[in-house]
């Protein structure tokens, strides 16, 4: 266990003056570490928008577990806890073994989100040059800094992604968005939400369309509760209006997050983004993106992806959950033939508009040139 003495510093150094998002009228970010720095507390995500349940982490198997369950997911969030999770193994046993043991652990429990790789082994560099004893100590620091940075990154984001939104000239922008970018997915603001938090706050008159996403239901169940959460107006659709919206004019522009993009501008992401796109170019509306540059993929470029992409259990699209009217949370089957279940798809740069990272809005073949 380490001193409260540093967790002050932590919180003096990195978590000064941040304004959390809501939840149930109360600031929140969705991961933070314990006094004694033994563990780290999570919003349970697969109990939302049923409860807002609180759990705390305080083993490398509970960080994996947490991560391939899906209590914790979004690509920068899983990345941050994939963070601390190297923190909280050092803590238990700080040896050159247990270090590759969590890096290996924590990069196989969700392969397709690059940002888990990528703090996982950006932590894992860092920590190997560094004697056992100074290992834990040190952890919580560089996590904490990720964290943080991750707070600062998605808020800059908003502003950047604000400035497209301005543009748009009507008496109200209607936004299609998939999956959940929001701040759920990050430590906090998110992404692909973060411009419609601050256009909100700045008075734009915006609405949101919000795709339901099976077969997890992350827009329905995490997008259109984090908007319920500030009052933002938007409206759930299934996954398959996206196209008469936009063929009736209904659909200002696109906006979605990424789990991994390619130097050259393609973006992985929850499936059936593609679709989406492909509408969208068919019909002239603008398609964003919006990721931090730890998305951005250095080793992979064109359209074929050499990465996995995760496929998941059959049963996430033959079983749904839901509350059962006695308010108890419940699951029941819907299909009975097999099922395949792939969660991501790939949409080419050719029909992405603009990528909005912490660096500004660019084109997407220029992406990997920002890195440089
Ligand atoms: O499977 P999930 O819920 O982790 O998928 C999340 C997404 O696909 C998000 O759109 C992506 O991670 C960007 S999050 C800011």
């Amino acid at each position: 266990m380490l001193s409260t003495d540093i967790v002050d510093t932590l919180v003096t150094i990195f978590g000064g003056g941040v304004r959390f998002m809501l939840a149930e009228g109360k600031h929140y970010k969705t991961i933070w570490p314990n006094k004694a720095l033994s563990g780290v507390t999570i919003i349970d995500q697969t109990y939302l928008p049923f409860e807002f349940k609180l759990s705390e982490l305080t083993s490398l198997d509970e960080v994996v577990e947490a991560i391939k369950f899906m209590r914790v997911r979004g690509a920068p969030l899983i990345g941050v806890t994939g963070a601390y999770g190297i923190a909280i193994a050092l803590t238990n046993n700080s040896n050159d073994q247990s270090l590759a043991n969590a890096k290996k652990k924590l990069i196989e429990s969700r392969p397709t989100a690059v940002n888990l790789s990528w703090a996982v082994t950006l932590m894992f560099d860092q920590l190997k040059k560094e004697v056992s004893s100074n290992r834990a100590s040190i952890a919580w620091m560089l996590a904490e800094k990720i964290a943080n940075e991750d707070i600062k990154i998605n808020q800059t984001i908003g502003e950047f992604g604000y400035k497209l939104f301005h543009k748009v000239k009507k008496p109200q922008i209607n936004i299609l968005t998939h999956c959940n970018a929001g701040w759920l997915a990050t430590v906090d603001y998110g992404t692909a939400l973060s411009p419609i938090y601050k256009a909100f706050k700045e008075g734009l008159n915006i609405h949101v369309w919000v795709d339901e996403t099976r077969p997890r239901n992350q827009g329905m169940s995490l997008t259109a509760w984090e908007l319920e959460q500030e009052n933002i107006p938007h409206t759930i659709i299934t996954d398959n209006a996206g196209g008469l919206l936009m063929q009736r004019g209904e659909v200002d522009f696109v906006i979605v997050g990424a789990d991994r993009i390619s130097i050259d501008g393609n973006v992985c992401n929850k499936i059936g983004t593609y679709l989406k796109a492909l509408a969208a170019k068919a019909h002239n509306i603008p398609f964003y993106v919006a990721a931090p540059l730890s998305s951005v993929d250095l080793s992979y470029h064109g359209e074929n992806n050499l990465f996995d992409i995760e496929c998941r259990d059959e049963d996430e699209i033959l079983k749904v959950k839901g509350m059962d009217s006695s308010n108890n949370l419940t699951e029941v089957k819907i299909g009975y033939s097999s099922a395949y279940n792939p969660a991501f798809d790939i949409t080419p740069a050719k029909y992405v508009t603009k990528i909005i990272c912490e660096k500004g809005i660019y084109n997407p073949g220029d992406i990997g040139k920002v890195l440089e």
